[in-house]
């Protein structure tokens, strides 16, 4: 992915991470358009950047989806990168039986949004020089998180997802994986104070150094991701899994 020179479609930057990459985007000589369910927020997102543009868009809306890509398009011809990066994360009991909205609204949101936006802006994509679709996962795709059963799902989808998705996109889109670990966010409530969590700010700076690389490394994984990432292939898959979800009760 080229590192400046792109239009770039981000949805969920009104706050948190695609609040920040949107503006360091910005601020690199991108245009970015930032979405989300939440129009003041994607105003503060833009406000003193010249290059950002906020626009409303509820990814669990299928029809808004297609209505939108088109309009979008029309606007910025030059689109050529899209970051799935809208996310919700319930946490929930998954050993009750329990009212499933939050749990559907995961699945519709966390990995039908993503593969609504591609399918809806797949066809500009390809026609466009140096495009790119990031998709943004979660150390919880490699070692789910028992409260976050459906969210640890819905990331090991993306990632599934992704990865056959670059296969089958090889040389017409760049398919790029970003999977962040605990990062100090409004995700969850109170976790953007949450000691042991990554700053915010600490990450993105990561994040920006490992998109500086060209070719841009298929899989961004900042250093703490590792201990999700490799847990598997290290040996260590139950002695992170205890860690990560306490005792069994
Ligand atoms: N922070 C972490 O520890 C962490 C770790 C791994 C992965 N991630 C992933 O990183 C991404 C960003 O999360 P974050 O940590 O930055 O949390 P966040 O601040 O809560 O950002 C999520 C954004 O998604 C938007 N959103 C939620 N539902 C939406 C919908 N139906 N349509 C459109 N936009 C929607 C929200 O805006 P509105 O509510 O205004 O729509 C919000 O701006 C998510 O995919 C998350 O799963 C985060």
């Amino acid at each position: 992915m080229k590192t400046s020179g792109n239009t770039i479609l981000l949805t969920g930057g009104g706050s948190g991470i695609g609040r920040e990459l949107a503006r360091r985007w910005h601020d690199a000589g991108n245009v970015v358009i930032v979405t989300g369910r939440t129009i003041s927020s994607l105003q503060d997102t833009a406000s003193g950047c010249e290059h950002i543009y906020a626009r409303q868009l509820d990814v669990t809306d299928p029809d808004a989806i297609r209505a939108f890509a088109t309009s979008i398009v029309e606007e910025f011809p030059a689109l050529n990168v899209l970051v799935n990066n809208a996310g919700i994360m319930p946490l929930e009991d998954v050993s009750q039986p329990r009212d499933l909205a939050r749990s559907e609204a995961c699945v519709t949101t966390n990995l039908l949004g993503p593969i609504r936006m591609t399918d809806a802006l797949l066809a500009h994509l390809k026609g466009q020089a140096d495009a790119a679709i990031v998709n943004v996962s979660s150390g919880l795709a490699f070692v789910p998180l028992v409260r976050a059963a459906v969210y640890s799902a819905t990331k090991a989808a993306v990632h599934s997802w992704s990865e056959s998705l670059r296969f089958a996109l090889d040389g017409a889109v760049e398919v790029i994986e970003l999977a962040p670990p605990a990062v100090q966010t409004e995700l969850t409530p109170g976790q953007s104070t949450r000691e042991g969590y990554m700053p915010l700010e600490d990450f993105i700076d990561e994040v920006m150094s490992l998109f500086a690389q060209q070719p841009t490394p298929p899989l961004i994984g900042v250093g703490r991701l590792g201990f999700l990432r490799n847990a598997e292939i290290e040996g260590r898959y139950d002695q992170t899994f205890a860690m990560l979800n306490g005792p069994q009760h």
